[in-house]
């Protein structure tokens, strides 16, 4: 009996001692390393693509990259991004050959966008955006834009503060968090005359739907049609002050999400965080006054034929 007692105490050491040493590991490593990108890709920059890529970009990377000192993509402090992330700063993407991305390649940006695997092989994780789903030309626009003579992308001496990724990053990125596989085939953008698929293609590419679904650790990267509670909210986001609220039912469910709203409220809603003349939007969701009627009211259609949900969320309070 005592001779088993021993042998139980022992191997419950053993175990200790293995998840110690693995704990260990995952801390000193840090974020894995992958091969290096070979891509070898260059994108021809003319004016209709930087001003496509311009608006790509305000819409999707200066949320987090554009510092409102500068007025330039030279990064700053995420300070709503989930404190069990780390301390993270996004860092400096003008073309500065120092201290922003002026030496990587265009095949360079175009892995890291579409896989998450950075110049040097590491891994950014899910706090950097990833574009899976985008159209080749909607990237080659984006690097257009990152290259151009435009003043948010002119090259700035500015250092990057690095991100001091938690344990639990560090822990995620090593078994949970992957880097995405690169498209295999070429994705074309749909003809925007087919109003659904061409709101599909923007509702999951301007990451709506991240946002919009159940939660953020339930998500089908690949698939999102797969994900928790697609676009029926209840995600819990943190606002500037760090408080919590959570995002809204998009689905048409007429009692929980859109059902009954009209086409013009969505677009001045989604447009000007405006709804019946009532502020309708709250950080961190940021009106997108950049897209076109049309582009608005393609989310619109799309989003009217994804499959009702029933989710009331509560608003929270201001
Ligand atoms: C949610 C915030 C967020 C969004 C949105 C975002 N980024 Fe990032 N980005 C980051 C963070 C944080 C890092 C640093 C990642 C790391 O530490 O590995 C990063 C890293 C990068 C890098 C690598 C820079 C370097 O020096 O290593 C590039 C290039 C980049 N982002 C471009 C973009 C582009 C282009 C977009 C828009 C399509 C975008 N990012 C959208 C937060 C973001
Ligand atoms: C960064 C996360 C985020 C992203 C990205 C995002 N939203 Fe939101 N959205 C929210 C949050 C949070 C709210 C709720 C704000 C509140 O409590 O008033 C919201 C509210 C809304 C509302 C108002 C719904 C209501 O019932 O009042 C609409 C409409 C909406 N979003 C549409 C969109 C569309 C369309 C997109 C993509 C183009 C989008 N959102 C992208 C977070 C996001």
């Amino acid at each position: 009996m005592k001779k088993a007692l021993r042998y139980l105490l022992s191997g419950f050491a053993v175990v200790v001692l293995l998840i110690g040493a693995g704990a260990l590991f995952i801390q000193l490593r840090g974020i894995p390393t992958y091969d290096k990108p070979v891509l070898q890709q260059s994108v021809e920059i003319h004016p209709q693509r930087i001003a496509r890529g311009k608006k790509l970009a305000t819409m999707l990377c200066a949320g987090c990259h554009m510092n409102a000192e500068t007025k330039r993509l030279t990064g700053k402090h995420m300070s709503d991004a989930p404190p069990v992330f780390g301390e993270i700063h996004a860092p400096n993407i003008t073309q500065d050959k120092t201290y922003g991305i002026g030496e990587w390649t265009d095949g360079e940006i175009i892995y890291l966008l579409r896989t998450g695997i950075k110049r040097d092989g590491s891994y950014a994780p899910p706090y950097m955006a990833k574009l899976p789903h985008m159209s080749d030309e909607d990237i080659a626009s984006i690097v257009a834009f990152l290259r151009s003579d435009d003043e948010m992308v002119r090259a700035s001496e500015i250092p990057s503060v690095p991100s001091q990724p938690s344990f639990m990053t560090k822990f995620l990125s090593t078994i949970e968090f992957k880097p995405l596989p690169f498209p295999t085939t070429a994705i074309n953008i749909p003809d925007s005359t087919d109003l659904v698929a061409y709101g599909r293609y923007l509702t999951v590419n301007l990451d709506c739907w991240t946002c919009h679904s159940g939660d953020f650790t339930k998500l089908d990267v690949m698939v999102p049609e797969n994900s928790y509670h697609f676009l029926a909210g209840g995600n819990k986001m943190l606002d500037l002050k760090g408080k919590e609220l959570l995002t809204m039912n998009l689905t048409p469910d007429k009692e929980t999400g859109i059902g009954n709203w009209t086409e013009e409220q969505f677009i001045k809603a989604v447009k000007y965080g405006m709804k019946d003349g009532e502020p309708a939007l709250r950080y961190p969701m940021m009106p997108y006054p950049q897209l076109t009627d049309y582009e608005a009211k393609a989310i619109f259609a799309y989003l009217q034929t994804v499959p009702p949900v029933n989710n009331p969320v509560k608003r929270s309070s201001m």
